[in-house]
């Protein structure tokens, strides 16, 4: 088993027994919606320096139900000595000496990074600005894992705004795990997939403007928000902000076993109509992140 200590990307949890590994932990512990002590005297800091409510907080509840405590800075630009001109760097080493583990969510790509080339304890990264979010990728492959019973050979839709989506960026390498995927890249012109996330992937990628062609024949659409604080003009948010809305109409066009996702949150990409149909699996998706999180931090600290 590949010993891991900071995830900074999902390049770092990329390996299929390791993901099989923390899937049936996180899947023991959600059956028997578990506590336990396992990390009982342990300490998680969670260093938030851009808004969060399912990273933060799962991540917090996570250590809690496992029996460990959290430290937690909120907004932490005005909060912390970052106001004060501390860097990052210098903040971590800080940290390191009160935690026993760190969570960074930070607006600059490459941040988690350089956090972790600083830190002893394990660093790991809860979105890097447009960089990577691997942590929502593990829930997310957890989530067809528990939707589908499988993930080799499924056709996924991604769809949205796939420059800034560090979530997108990130699940592209751990679906790299497995067989045979069809991945089909649904994005404005605008909003394409940068080429450093996909030049190394082994499964092959098909890249269009139009999601309504993809619907029927897809077993998974992955809707993501155009990510309106990445833009410098807010001209083009405004053309771009509502590139793809699903609906009933666009509901009404996949598969009766389809999944349909999203890590959240939502602005208007999917229509609240669609929440109630139970291939909608976002809400599910989101509540797993707490027993992947457990799981994870199980494997890191225990
Ligand atoms: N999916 C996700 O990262 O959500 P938050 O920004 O609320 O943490």
């Amino acid at each position: 088993m590949q010993k891991i200590h900071h995830i900074t990307s999902a390049q770092n949890i990329a390996s299929r027994e390791l993901l099989e590994k923390l899937f049936q932990t996180a899947e023991t512990l959600q059956n028997k919606q578990a506590r336990n002590d396992s990390l009982q005297g342990k300490i998680l800091a969670c260093l938030l320096y851009e808004p969060s409510t399912r990273t933060r907080f799962s991540f917090e509840a996570a250590m809690l139900r496992l029996g460990g405590q959290v430290l937690s800075s909120e907004d932490a630009g005005r909060y912390s000595s970052a106001k004060k001109g501390e860097t990052l760097e210098d903040a971590i080493q800080i940290i390191n000496g009160y935690a026993d583990c760190i969570m960074l969510r930070h607006p600059e790509k490459g941040a988690a990074q350089r956090a972790a080339e600083v830190s002893d304890v394990p660093l790991i990264n809860g979105g890097d600005g447009p960089g990577e979010h691997p942590t929502q990728a593990l829930l997310d492959v957890y989530t067809l894992y528990k939707e589908l019973g499988k993930i080799d050979g499924l056709n996924i839709a991604i769809v949205g705004d796939l420059k800034h989506g560090r979530t997108v960026h990130s699940l592209l390498m751990l679906l790299d795990v497995y067989k045979d995927m069809r991945l089909r890249l649904v994005s404005p012109k605008q909003l394409t997939l940068p080429a450093e996330y996909k030049q190394n992937l082994q499964n092959s990628i098909e890249e269009t403007t139009n999601m309504q062609d993809m619907l029927s024949t897809a077993d998974v659409v992955y809707m993501t928000r155009i990510q309106k604080e990445r833009f410098e003009a807010k001209e083009e948010y405004e053309n771009l902000k509502d590139s793809y809305i699903f609906g009933k109409e666009e509901l009404a066009l996949l598969k009766k076993n389809a999944v349909i996702m999203h890590p959240l949150p939502r602005v208007d990409e999917i229509s609240k109509e669609v929440d109630k149909d139970p291939r909608s699996a976002y809400f599910r998706q989101a509540h797993n992140g707490l027993y992947v999180r457990m799981a994870l931090l199980q494997h890191l600290l225990e």
